[in-house]
């Protein structure tokens, strides 16, 4: 596709440390719901977004909630995006390629029933509804930097647990090596698939340990609120250290696999989008440098570009995944 084509440390005070008391409550009782499998709530009012959104501001110290994560890097300092940003600046090519396009489409995804089917080399394979799948481990939040290949990046507070839960639950075989994820494609409610950019559906995968890494979320909500559909409605993938699009979005597909996976975008692109996409400020995408990124809701005329950090800033909690590759061979 030519679209694309034409801090984090354990010494990072937790969100959860800074957050003003209403926002707070407002979240745990949203993870409360969550955990309850009350599908289709939204608790919070545009205002109380926004406040959650502006409410991480470091050395702003509150009292010690419950429901942020204590997996180290799970916690950024970085001020959260806008939720207006987040929610009307978007990629999802299922509704088409402009960034406005799927807050303005993807009303017509329907999430409700909905199932994601776990296959291949896995001891429990199956149709699992989305409530159970809520339910299968307690909720939490994390505030992700997420850093997109085309030179943009946003910081977003997620809701939802580590896919090693789930992983561990399906009980993947010993020959199990790669994941890969399939997500939604619906001719009848996704415009941008009459739009050949890629083939559809749209797959995206990683390798076990990958997968498996404590960071790798499975989200089911960002901002205290239930995901939205422009967002990846209802379940979704976010991998903080890679490039955004290995993130997919509305998930109907778990594959556990012994052979590498071919990504929709490396099939697209194949010298332009490695399987890997580690976001790497030292290897340029072949049309543009990846040394620096423009924050959303930072470009004013006067507003520097942010230097872009080794697999993202996470690089003390997944460097060790990639011990001894040449990272520029498997980009
Ligand atoms: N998932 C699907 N199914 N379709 C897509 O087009 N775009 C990816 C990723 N997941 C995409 C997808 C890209 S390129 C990015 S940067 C992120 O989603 C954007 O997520 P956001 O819109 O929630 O910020």
């Amino acid at each position: 596709m030519r679209s694309f084509i034409n801090r984090s440390s354990p010494q990072e005070p937790a969100y959860s440390d800074i957050t003003p008391e209403p926002v707070y409550q407002t979240r745990r009782d949203l993870i409360r719901s969550l955990a309850a499998g009350s599908a289709g709530v939204a608790l919070t009012t545009w205002g109380l977004r926004e406040a959650h959104a502006q409410s991480a501001r470091p050395g702003q110290l509150a009292a010690l909630a419950s429901g942020a994560s204590a997996v180290p890097g799970a916690m950024t300092m970085d001020k959260p995006t806008s939720y207006k940003d987040a929610t009307t600046y978007n990629n999802f090519y299922e509704f088409g390629t402009d960034k406005s396009d799927p807050s303005k489409r993807a009303h017509t995804l329907i999430t409700q029933p909905w199932t994601v089917e776990i296959e291949g080399l896995v001891k429990k394979p199956g149709r699992y509804g989305l409530e159970d799948l809520m339910k299968m481990s307690a909720m939490e939040e994390r505030i992700y930097r997420m850093r997109c290949v085309e030179g943009w990046s946003m910081v977003i507070p997620w809701i939802g647990y580590s896919m090693a839960q789930l992983i561990q639950r399906v009980e993947p075989l010993p020959g199990a090596k790669f994941v890969e994820f399939i997500t939604q494609a619906d001719p009848k409610t996704m415009p941008g698939l009459r739009g050949g950019a890629i083939d559809w559906p749209y797959v995206e995968g990683l390798r076990m340990d990958e997968a498996m890494h404590p960071l790798t979320l499975l989200a089911f909500g960002m901002y205290g609120e239930v995901m939205p559909k422009q967002n990846g409605a209802p379940l979704r993938l976010v991998v903080p250290w890679k490039y955004g699009f290995k993130s997919g979005k509305s998930l109907v597909k778990i594959r556990f696999t012994d052979k590498q996976p071919v990504s929709s975008w490396e099939k697209a692109a194949p010298q332009e989008y490695g399987f890997y996409s580690n976001v790497n400020p030292l290897v340029d995408h072949p049309r543009w440098s990846q040394a620096t990124e423009r924050r959303i809701g930072e470009d004013g005329l006067l507003a520097k570009k942010r230097k872009t950090l080794m697999f993202n800033g996470y690089e003390a909690q997944v460097g060790q995944l990639y011990a001894g590759m040449d990272l520029k061979k498997f980009f």
